[in-house]
């Protein structure tokens, strides 16, 4: 099925997976709208920028005309929203644009797909990108979509709030809405302030490799191309007003990724420093996703392999990640983790 998309935060590490995918395998005619963050980047779609169905507008989405303006050049049959604020550690020091863009900005995405939906001949669909980490951890056992919401951090209690609103408009409006919750994410293009990437551009660099507390959290990891292609799935025949969990197929203890990254890089072990934990750290996530199994998804991608591949590709790409390594990155590091990269 070939289809018009407004593509919300597509310039940021799932989104662009998401519209390379949807342009290159499946024919889409691709709007992305992103306020490009320090996290958006042209640079994620740079081999996308010239596509004849690619279009990209700077903006953000809690801008209602900004909103109004890509969906007037787009004329979307879905709107499917990745922009958020992604890091749990900044937003446990600074919630403030947390709030901001999934609270309000995912309330005046709504509000546009509403007057859409009233005009459009197509029974417009919004698709809300949402993440394992409303549930909160879990000891054993894995979350269904009717497990309850007790998120820990501002990021994902905001994106509880962001899911409660999307909810609410089906109820309220019947409003053809999905939602699709993610487990981690990893994969090329995904900034390195994240655990995977950041582990693998310090090991390369000989920097030290921070694992926060004993490092025995748990983290359910997808590759990003999986993850892009469950939301697909949900977008293609997701039943409205219904929440899908997307888990990748491993569960891996944060020391033993990153023992792996040491292998795979021909790093020291001694460059491995147990530092003070986060705040409020979740122990373990895991996501069952039966229900959205049963639209046809499966994932592809093993940890082993997939991560094998992340980091030949940041080998690989020094041109994505070197500009971020000598840039503002360097003062963020520094203040999160108190001293400075090589
Ligand atoms: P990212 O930080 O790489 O990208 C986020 C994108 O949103 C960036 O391009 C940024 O510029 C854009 N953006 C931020 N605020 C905006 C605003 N107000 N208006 C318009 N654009 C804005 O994050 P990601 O890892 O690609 O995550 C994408 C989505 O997937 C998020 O909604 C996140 O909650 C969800 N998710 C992520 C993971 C993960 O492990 N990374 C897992 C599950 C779900
Ligand atoms: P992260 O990539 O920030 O994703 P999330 O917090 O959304 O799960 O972190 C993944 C795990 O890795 C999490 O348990 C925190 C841990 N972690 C470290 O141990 N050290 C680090 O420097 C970072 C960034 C994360």
């Amino acid at each position: 099925m070939r289809v018009k998309l407004l593509v919300c935060g597509g310039a940021g590490f799932i989104g662009s997976t998401f519209v390379r995918q949807r342009l290159l395998e499946h024919g889409d005619e691709i709007t992305v709208l992103d306020k490009l963050t320090y996290a958006g980047r042209e640079e994620n779609f740079h081999d996308l920028a010239t596509h004849e169905r690619f279009r990209f507008i700077r903006g953000a989405i809690e801008d209602a005309d900004a909103v109004a303006g890509a969906i007037e050049q787009s004329v979307p049959v879905a709107i499917v929203n990745f922009a958020a604020e992604t890091h749990v550690d900044r937003s446990i020091a600074e919630p403030d644009a947390f709030v901001k863009t999934h609270a309000f900005g995912t309330y005046v995405l709504l509000e546009a797909t509403r007057t859409l939906a009233r005009t459009s001949e197509h029974g417009l669909r919004y698709v809300q990108v949402s993440t394992d980490e409303v549930y909160g951890s879990i000891d054993s056992g894995s979350f269904s979509e009717e497990s309850p919401l007790r998120p820990s951090s501002p990021y994902s209690a905001t994106k509880a709030a962001a899911d409660l609103l999307v909810a609410s408009y089906f109820h309220t409006y019947d409003l053809p809405v999905a939602i699709c919750r993610g487990s981690n994410n990893y994969g090329a293009y995904q900034y390195p302030e994240k655990l995977i990437p950041l582990m693998v551009l310090n090991a390369l660099h000989g920097d030290a490799l921070p694992v926060y507390g004993d490092g025995m959290q748990v983290r359910n990891w997808i590759h990003s191309t999986d993850f892009s292609r469950a939301i697909g799935h949900v977008l293609e025949h997701g039943v409205a007003g219904e929440v899908y969990n997307a888990g990748g197929p491993d569960e891996v203890a944060n020391i033993e990724v990153v023992r792996r990254i040491v292998e795979l890089t021909g790093a020291q072990d001694s460059q491995i420093e147990h530092v003070r934990d986060r705040p409020g750290h979740d122990r373990r996530y895991s996501l069952s996703s039966a229900k959205v199994r049963e639209l046809g998804w499966t994932p592809a991608v093993r940890f082993e392999e997939g991560l094998a591949r992340t980091v030949a590709w940041y080998r690989e790409n020094a041109w994505w990640w070197e500009p971020i390594r000598s840039g503002s990155y360097r003062a963020y590091y520094e203040r999160q983790y108190g001293r400075a990269l090589r």
